[in-house]
């Protein structure tokens, strides 16, 4: 069979969901999947950016460096790990913009079956994680996706604030993210890829 494939899909303003976007890479190739990471457009006006030297400094230094995530991205993968920080509870507009784009392949049926999953940060450790992953998982099960949640399948869930619905992290005001969850990361990479793997499979 051939590797499962995986765009990890992510938005970033300083860096802590693009930390986790590589983390999500990592686990995944352990596991023998074949990656793409891939950032959604920046909407943000120049002078918010600006205003932000954290942000600033991401989008200058960091995102310059990342692909720009297409349609076609979609149609090749088996599998799609979003990640994304909080806005008061919901996915960033960056995201939902760009998940807004995709009707067509929607109407086509191309978004059936892909298995997926998501991150979350936020600042506080109860800021709305669990909203802002249900929110994007609410688009998933309009495109006939197969969410594939970490639930409590591996004990690295409870040592990184045991989110269920997907590992979640909290920022602290310096930036830095406060539980250590690059294990409950790449479990959840892992098992992503599994369940696509088991899709594929079957699809044969
Ligand atoms: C407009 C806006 C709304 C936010 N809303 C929340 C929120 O509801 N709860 C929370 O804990 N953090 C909130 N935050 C903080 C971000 O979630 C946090 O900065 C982000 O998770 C950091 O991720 P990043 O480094 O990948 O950008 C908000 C930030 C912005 C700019």
């Amino acid at each position: 069979m051939s590797k499962v494939k995986l765009a990890i899909i992510y938005y970033s303003s300083t860096g802590t969901n693009f930390q986790l976007a590589q983390w999500a890479a990592e686990g995944a190739h352990e596991f023998g999947a074949e990656v793409k990471v891939l950032k959604v457009p920046e909407l943000a006006p120049q002078s918010v950016i600006d205003s932000n030297p954290a942000w600033k400094n991401y989008v200058e230094e960091v995102a310059v460096c990342v692909p720009t995530v297409s349609l076609s991205d979609l149609e090749w993968a088996d599998a799609i790990i979003f990640s994304v920080p909080t806005r008061f509870g919901n996915m960033p507009s960056q995201m939902k913009q760009f998940l807004d784009t995709t009707g067509g392949l929607w109407f086509n049926g191309k978004l059936v079956n892909k298995v997926v999953s998501a991150m979350v940060s936020a600042q506080n450790p109860h800021g709305g994680q669990e909203a802002t992953i249900l929110s994007l998982y609410t688009t998933m099960y309009h495109w006939g996706a197969i969410v594939a949640a970490p639930g409590y399948t591996d004990p690295v869930t409870f040592g990184a604030g045991g989110n269920p619905y997907g590992t979640s992290v909290s920022v602290g005001q310096d930036g830095k993210m406060i539980e250590d969850v690059q294990a409950a990361v790449k479990h959840q990479a892992k098992r992503t890829v599994t369940v696509a793997e088991w899709v594929k499979k079957a699809n044969q």
